[in-house]
């Protein structure tokens, strides 16, 4: 059995030099940022330090050491053995999703999301100045699903580039292999390239399986590229190091032609931490799925013995719930009002989508005590 990771307590947390504990003023609770509060892991700490003992401190150079790090960790977790002469690295998934995008496609372009979806890759698209086309996620209570319907719609139109957020930041969930396969046949068909940006991935929660996109069937690594990272699973965001994974020959000589600086512009610290992440902290990071399952059940206990009016499907993957706030009548931007009112920092659901603004995104990768406050503050916001 795993040793239970912990987070660490607010008094250090406040001394965090990140987003997440410096934007806000001292009486706020913050929970937005992807960020988590647990220590690192540490064989993580122990590879920077030594870094740090030894002044190495210059340029990212050739790391096969990282790609054969993910290559090994894939296989373990999901039965993907990516060939590692086709990986590539690139400061962080942004920017490797719109170096990616600046190689293939040409502004004007059509490239589609999932709303409701991760702010920032609506920013993506304008960065490439693509012309967006939102094919929103199916919703059924709080359950959702790829709209494959409208997605094959979208692509008769001439979409040259599908950004898949995949599991899917904010709401939760884990896409099914049939999904997944089928959307693959329909970009093989219509040409489109599937971009999968599979960050959250190694936060799965046990009851269901994550599937890489490259692994789903041939059609897929025909038209896919996994862009990736261990910055979120090991809380490494600021350390810089992500990686751009094809599984087929076409592609990789396309990706190719983008600059090589794409590659050095990650940081060596970030490669080297990510590196010990993928081999070294698995025990880590059975640790921190063991808080995050506990942090998860604690949030559906809170809203069904103090506040059951909010909607809440328990995720699939990772520290982020997605809550429906209608109920509670606190207007079309309920963050704002917690932030005003219960000083309470969370995402507005109008981030990640238009439809969603009555909804909040909460972090819960965090301690039960910071939880428990949380709810207490939406308590009394709510009056
Ligand atoms: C789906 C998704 N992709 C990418 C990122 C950001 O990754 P990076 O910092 O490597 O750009 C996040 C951060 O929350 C995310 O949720």
């Amino acid at each position: 059995m795993a040793k239970i990771v912990r987070a660490q307590p607010l008094g250090e947390l406040r001394k965090r030099k990140s987003l997440k504990w410096r934007y806000y003023e001292k009486e706020v609770l913050p929970l937005p940022v992807a960020e988590m509060d647990f220590p690192i892991a540490e064989p993580i700490k122990n590879a920077l330090r030594d870094m740090i003992d030894r002044s190495d401190t210059g340029y990212l150079g050739p790391f096969p050491e990282l790609f054969e790090s993910f290559r090994i960790f894939s296989n373990e977790l999901w039965d993907w053995n990516p060939d590692v002469s086709q990986m590539r690295t690139a400061t962080d998934v942004g920017v490797g999703v719109v170096e990616v995008m600046r190689t293939l496609i040409q502004p004007g372009d059509k490239v589609l999301l999932n709303s409701p979806i991760y702010d920032n890759m609506w920013r993506w698209v304008t960065e490439v100045k693509a012309e967006l086309i939102d094919v929103p996620l199916k919703r059924n209570q709080l359950e959702y699903s790829l709209d494959l319907e409208a997605i094959e719609s979208a692509y008769r139109t001439g979409v040259k580039v599908h950004l898949l957020c995949s599991p899917h930041n904010p709401v939760g969930t884990v896409f099914d292999r049939e999904s997944l396969s089928k959307l693959a046949e329909l970009a093989k068909h219509y040409q489109v390239i599937v971009i999968s940006d599979e960050i959250h991935a190694p936060l799965t929660f046990v009851e269901r399986k994550f599937i890489p996109f490259l692994n789903v069937s041939d059609a897929a690594r025909e038209i896919g590229i996994t862009v990736t990272s261990a910055s979120k699973t090991f809380n490494l965001a600021g350390l810089k190091c992500a990686l751009i994974i094809t599984e087929n020959v076409a592609l990789k000589e396309k990706i190719n032609a983008m600059p090589i600086s794409v590659g050095y512009r990650a940081s060596l610290f970030g490669a080297v931490a990510a590196t010990s992440a993928m081999s070294e902290c698995s025990e880590w990071l059975a640790g921190v799925l063991l808080t995050l399952d506990e942090n998860r059940k604690l949030i559906k206990k809170i809203i069904d013995t103090k506040i059951p009016s909010i909607g809440y499907r328990i995720p699939d993957f990772g520290y982020l719930a997605w809550l429906d706030l209608t109920a509670l009548g606190l207007g079309d931007d309920p963050a704002k009002v917690l932030l005003e009112r219960g000083k309470l920092a969370v995402n507005g659901g109008h981030m990640y989508g238009p439809e969603h603004s009555s909804f909040i995104r909460f972090n819960f990768g965090t301690s039960p005590e910071i939880i428990t406050e949380a709810f207490e503050r939406i308590l009394q916001t709510n009056g």
